[in-house]
């Protein structure tokens, strides 16, 4: 997706779900993973595609000083009248965006992969820039097998919302396309690279990162609708990898 598309793309998502939709537990049980899982005090926090800025009031509310990067103006502005100690909130894209500093901590939670690989490798530079030498990223990837198993499946969300899961095999991405059920006519589309785990490590070598942990998240079961809180990571739906500098 260019920018012009994941702008109308995540904008028309907030009116059609995500304005009045909050899950608080979720939410702060993220920010805790966040904390074990950079497994070493940090303070500053750099948080890409913050979407409306939930993991970022959590963590200020653990005491760390988060800077938001998020493309789409109406979630900015959802973050910023919150006032949030703690939090700046910033309104751009992760691709050019001018941030002359660095951070303890960058995290990109569910949205990497919305450009192409050149995209990709770009932000994963952009990503080292920002890191401190001593510093760590948290990544979650898309895994490319959960996303060709789930294709096909269709979904009604709380609002009234309809969701389509499909996978297009000669790209690698998987494609999740949005409409109001009433609206069928009125279909939106992301698609998001997935990365096996060599791939993206190949990747984040070209960016002079080093992955030094993998997490498996969840997986959902379809037939006994449920979701697996732990999945292997050759089934999960993302997996999370942490990078340092080489
Ligand atoms: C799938 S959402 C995830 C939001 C949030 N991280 C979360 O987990 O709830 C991806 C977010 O990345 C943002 N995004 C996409 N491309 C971006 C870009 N080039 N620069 C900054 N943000 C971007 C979208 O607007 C969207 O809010």
């Amino acid at each position: 997706m260019n920018i012009n598309e994941a702008q109308l793309f995540y904008k028309t998502q907030f009116d059609l779900y995500g304005k009045d939709i909050n899950y608080p537990e979720l939410d702060e049980g993220l920010a805790a993973e966040v904390v074990e899982q950079m497994g070493r005090p940090f303070t500053s926090v750099l948080e890409l595609g913050a979407g409306k800025g939930n993991l970022a009031r959590c963590l200020a509310g653990r005491g760390k000083s988060v800077t938001t990067v998020e493309l789409v103006p109406e979630m900015v502005e959802y973050a910023r009248q919150l006032h949030t100690l703690g939090v700046t909130s910033l309104c751009g894209s992760f691709y050019d965006i001018e941030l002359p500093r660095q951070f303890d901590a960058v995290l990109y939670m569910d949205g990497f992969g919305v450009g192409t690989d050149a995209e990709q490798l770009q932000l994963l530079r952009r990503i080292c820039d920002w890191l401190h030498n001593d510093g760590a990223a948290l990544i979650d990837i898309y895994q490319p097998a959960y996303w060709q198993r789930t294709s096909g499946r269709t979904m009604t969300l709380p609002g009234d919302v309809s969701r389509t899961y499909g996978y297009d095999e000669a790209l690698d991405r998987m494609t999740d396309t949005w409409w109001s059920t009433d609206r069928p006519d009125e279909k939106m589309t992301q698609s998001l690279a997935c990365y096996l785990p060599d791939d993206i490590h190949d990747l984040c070598k070209q960016a002079d990162l080093e992955i030094v942990a993998y997490f498996p998240g969840g997986a959902m079961d379809f037939e006994a609708w449920e979701y697996h809180e732990v999945a292997s990571l050759a089934e999960c739906l993302s997996y999370r990898i942490k990078v340092v500098k080489v």
